[in-house]
């Protein structure tokens, strides 16, 4: 009884054993997760401004160094790809004008249907000319694909005309399918 007793109370007396446990694992900071707007959150004017500023500006920044480089090249780069240049750096200006004076300015203050209904159906037109044309320049470089003696100079400017293609597909996209969509009254 004694001995029973005497376990209990050394029981209560002793501290409490922590409990088990594992070192945590060491803290990895995980990189952070690259910048992703989604656009179909932004505002009609903010979307104009981001086309204007990024997608326009990056097709009259980069549309004459290709030209110049496609026209410099030594020896001369396949035929057909400095002429599709050519016809895309113009119709591209054209195109471009036409948003930036007209359709944009209507779109950012959020008009829709019919005010904006047919300058929207004219450069969805236009679009298209554009899929021509990077069909033509697909075709006069193998769909882009550089071939095996080619020179070192073209390397660079396949790669050019690869980021171009990439960028005026998003660009057309981002367009018809927020942009526009919203003013054809598919969205709000
Ligand atoms: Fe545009
Ligand atoms: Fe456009």
């Amino acid at each position: 009884m004694l001995g029973r007793l005497e376990a209990k109370y050394r029981a209560f007396r002793e501290p409490p054993r922590p409990p088990v446990t594992t070192p945590a694992p060491p803290i990895v900071e995980a990189p952070p997760p690259p910048k992703q707007i989604n656009w179909e959150l932004r505002s009609q004017a903010e979307l104009v401004d981001h086309i204007v500023g990024h997608y326009h500006a990056g097709v009259r920044r980069d549309l004459p160094r290709l030209l110049a480089a496609a026209r410099g090249a030594s020896p001369r780069v396949p035929e057909g790809l400095t002429e599709a240049l050519e016809t895309i750096g113009h119709e591209l200006e054209g195109h471009m004008a036409k948003e930036e004076r007209v359709l944009f300015p209507a779109l950012r203050t959020g008009q829709r249907g019919g005010a904006v209904d047919m300058p929207i159906r004219m450069m969805e037109r236009e679009h298209e000319g554009h899929d021509d044309l990077l069909a033509q320049i697909r075709a006069a470089t193998n769909d882009l694909t550089l071939p095996s003696d080619a020179p070192a100079s073209w390397q660079a400017l396949y790669e050019e005309l690869r980021a171009f293609e990439t960028a005026l597909r998003e660009h057309v996209y981002l367009e018809e399918h927020v942009l526009f969509a919203r003013g054809l009254g598919g969205e709000s």
